[in-house]
């Protein structure tokens, strides 16, 4: 079979092969061919009796071709396949002879990570740990479904984002590509996201299954977790996202969890996901985290990236000398093909095309307006009133020309270039931290041409503090990095931004700070400042919309997705544990040596169920802001809580806008079980955003998925309400919850 080492590609070949890779879509190939000959291109047939057509005229090989990639591009050689990669992170090269185009994948968890090779426009939208903070389904589809188009206008037909691991530990790298600490909402919101972006056909991927909740050692790491913790926790989320989506595919990760590794692991694979949850679509390993073929194959994964080191030759001779039954082989071939059918990849594939920057920067904005959270706001500071001001001081790192955004695999190229680079610069690389181009200087400059609005980088604290006395207000973006394949060492701001905050807060009360985080972080200097915003990595349009926030033109609405603790010490592990040897996880070039597998190491999740406010709840630990808290430039209250029993209890209640502007409101409902269940002390069952005029009053209603009162019981392998006295709890925030009714359900 094919040569498994391979030299360097010649940049001018590439060029030509991107150039023309549109030349085999289907459109052509299909109609060479005659409904007679190729039944399944029958649409009113079901994708998996299409995909059992199409199993029936395959040869062995192209069976295998189906199972593997072809190696990222920029890291193969070439080869006759590759000239019709795309230059994503995946390609899975099609079966011509039957009309089964190629799958190109790409990495898309906030936008389409266009990266170098594929040189094409992609708006950053927020990221996705902000998208959670809106809590709106609506915008999550929004998301998704913004991804989609823009995935297709550069000629992909699969996205590899999607991450919806469980904060757990909020110092992982990737948090920010996560959706929180929650997995209702999580579940709920990556759901949404692939709703959207499936009914653009394109194959959808919610990922990494499982317990990927670090990225130190993530390739050698052993998750000990209790089964019935993991399945109300991480599980669920996945879960929840995949029933809710009918997602056509699941990337394993790269760890262990039970002594297994997630992609040939039986328990998660097969058990769980294939069986208890009924997922049909098909299941890919992390870049590098197939390690065996056999094993792999019977536990369930069926799908190598980014290359081919056990799912082509050696897979090959375990079908022929009959370890793996040509039956198994069937299945995971039926699941790719059925997942094409399913999603509308074959019938109509992507046109490469020109993306709706405006509109597509429009949705962006909006999304992250809805996502900026308004933390604190003493003696209503804010709104801004920019008749007022005569003059601000624009404080922070960067902040006269761009806002952070996330690295690794998520990273999304700027348009222009990286914001702190000399033109041209742009490309980004791995683990660089990339600024966008969007000036909250220039953007507070337009909105008060009047004022003086002076920039001082902070890098001097005592200078910066001089500006912010002998200014009106004092704005400080501070900002905080995260990239896959590191992890964050604490939640303090790095580069001494809590001294340059409390220097300028000790100078000027009015002093506002605004976050560009991926997590929470620890605010030392809470109590000194009069505002702070939460505006996460905030996407192409992030200045536009954090401004839009400061001077009102837009009511703040969105709310915290984790926790935001007082300190590192009242994490659940004090540290995160590393693996004995450092491993250079983000070392691409080391697929092979990552796919032969690394010494494990240990990792134990004892808090089990008692994610973020689970913890702090059970363990009464105050927190700085807790889960689901956020403020409004009105407010709220809360009444007439009635609670319907039956399957799916019905939450109903009145919420009223007490203030004068309209507003949307995340009213939140909980649920405490009963004791029998050993449950923390209360959950997340549901929530209703309401839009209220000031003054306004609305009745609103949660219908809450019996599941999401039930336990785990791993001994029937099933969920199960146990009987007894729940509490329902409604209000505005984990801890702020003014409603409470018990009512016994059956
Ligand atoms: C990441 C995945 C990503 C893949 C392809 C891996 O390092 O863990 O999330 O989809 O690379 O870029």
């Amino acid at each position: 079979m094919r040569p498994s080492v391979r030299g360097k590609a010649e940049p001018f070949i590439l060029f030509f092969s991107i150039l023309f890779s549109c030349s085999l879509s289907l459109p052509s190939v299909l109609a060479q061919s005659s409904a007679a000959s190729r039944p399944w291109t029958n649409t009113s047939l079901s994708p998996d009796e299409r995909a059992s057509m199409v199993i029936k005229e395959m040869t062995l090989d192209e069976k295998i071709t189906l199972l593997h990639g072809t190696g990222m591009l920029g890291l193969s050689a070439l080869s006759p396949e590759i000239v019709h990669s795309n230059g994503g992170a995946g390609y899975v090269v099609g079966i011509q002879r039957l009309g089964i185009p190629g799958i190109q994948m790409s990495d898309a968890a906030y936008g389409v990570r266009s990266s170098g090779e594929n040189g094409r426009y992609s708006t950053a939208l927020p990221s996705d740990l902000a998208g959670a903070a809106s809590w709106d389904l609506d915008a999550a589809y929004e998301y998704g479904a913004l991804i989609g188009r823009e995935l297709r206008a550069q000629g992909y037909n699969m996205t590899l984002g999607g991450g919806v691991n469980l904060t757990r530990e909020p110092r992982n790298g990737r948090t920010f590509e996560y959706l929180g600490e929650d997995p209702v909402l999580a579940g709920k919101t990556v759901g949404a996201v692939m709703k959207g972006l499936q009914a653009q056909h394109v194959i959808g991927d919610i990922k990494h299954y499982a317990l990927n909740d670090q990225e130190s050692g993530r390739n050698a790491v052993n998750v000990n977790i209790d089964k019935r913790a993991a399945r109300e926790s991480d599980l669920l989320a996945f879960e929840i996202g995949i029933e809710d989506s009918d997602v056509a595919a699941v990337m394993c990760s790269y760890n262990r969890v039970w002594g297994d590794y997630a992609c040939e692991n039986k328990y998660l694979l097969t058990d769980i996901l294939k069986k208890d949850w009924n997922f049909k679509g098909f299941v890919l390993s992390d870049w590098g985290g197939t390690h065996s073929a056999a094993k792999a194959s019977a536990a369930g994964l069926d799908h190598e990236e980014p290359g081919w080191v056990f799912y082509s030759d050696e897979l090959k001779k375990d079908v022929e000398s009959g370890t793996v039954p040509m039956a198994e082989l069937d299945d995971h071939v039926h699941r790719i093909l059925r997942a094409m059918f399913a999603t509308g990849v074959i019938d109509d594939p992507p046109q490469r095309s020109v993306v709706d920057v405006f509109g597509d920067l429009e949705v962006a904005q909006k999304i992250a307006e809805q996502s900026i959270v308004l933390l604190k706001n003493d003696q209503s500071l804010l709104p801004l009133d920019a008749g007022k001001l005569h003059s601000i001081a624009v404080i922070g790192p960067h902040a006269d020309v761009g806002m952070i955004s996330g690295g690794g695999s998520a990273q999304v190229d700027p348009p222009g270039g990286n914001a702190i680079m000399p033109p041209g610069k742009g490309n980004t690389h791995w683990q660089e931290k990339i600024w966008f181009p969007t000036s909250p200087l220039k953007t507070i400059r337009a909105k008060v041409p009047a004022a003086s609005v002076k920039f001082n980088s902070g890098s001097d604290p005592s200078a910066a503090a001089a500006l912010a006395r002998n200014s009106d207000v004092a704005i400080v973006f501070a900002y905080q990095w995260e990239s896959e394949g590191m992890d964050l060492d604490t939640l303090s701001l790095p580069e001494h931004q809590d001294e340059l905050i409390a220097k300028v807060a000790a100078a000027n009360p009015h002093t506002i700070v605004v976050l560009e985080t991926g997590t929470a972080v620890t605010m030392p200097w809470a109590a000194r400042v009069g505002g702070i915003v939460e505006a996460w990595y905030a996407g192409s349009c992030g200045a536009e919309a954090v401004v839009n926030v400061l001077f009102g033109d837009v009511n703040p609405s969105a709310k915290l997705p984790m926790t935001f603790p007082k300190s590192d010490a009242d994490l659940p592990h004090p540290t995160i544990v590393k693996p004995p040897k450092v491993t250079t996880d983000a070392d691409h070039q080391g697929w092979r040596r990552i796919a032969a597998g690394l010494p494990a190491f240990q990792v134990t999740y004892d808090e089990g169920v008692k994610v973020g406010y689970k913890w702090y709840d059970a363990e009464n630990k105050p927190v700085l802001f807790p889960f689901g808290y956020g403020l409004s430039y009105t407010t709220y209250s809360y009444s007439g809580l009635k609670i319907a029993p039956g399957k799916n209890p019905r939450v109903t209640f009145t919420v009223t806008n007490t203030g004068n502007r309209a507003g949307a409101e995340i009213a939140e409902v909980y649920a405490a079980l009963p004791a029998a269940a050993s449950e923390p002390p209360k959950r997340l069952v549901g929530w209703n955003k309401v839009k209220l005029n000031g003054g306004e009053s609305k009745e609103v209603s949660v219908e809450v998925d019996p599941k999401f009162l039930s336990i785990f019981n791993v001994e029937q392998n099933g969920w199960q309400l146990l009987p007894g006295e729940y509490v329902f709890m409604v209000g505005g925030s984990s801890q702020s919850l003014p409603l409470k009714e018990t009512v016994t359900l059956k």
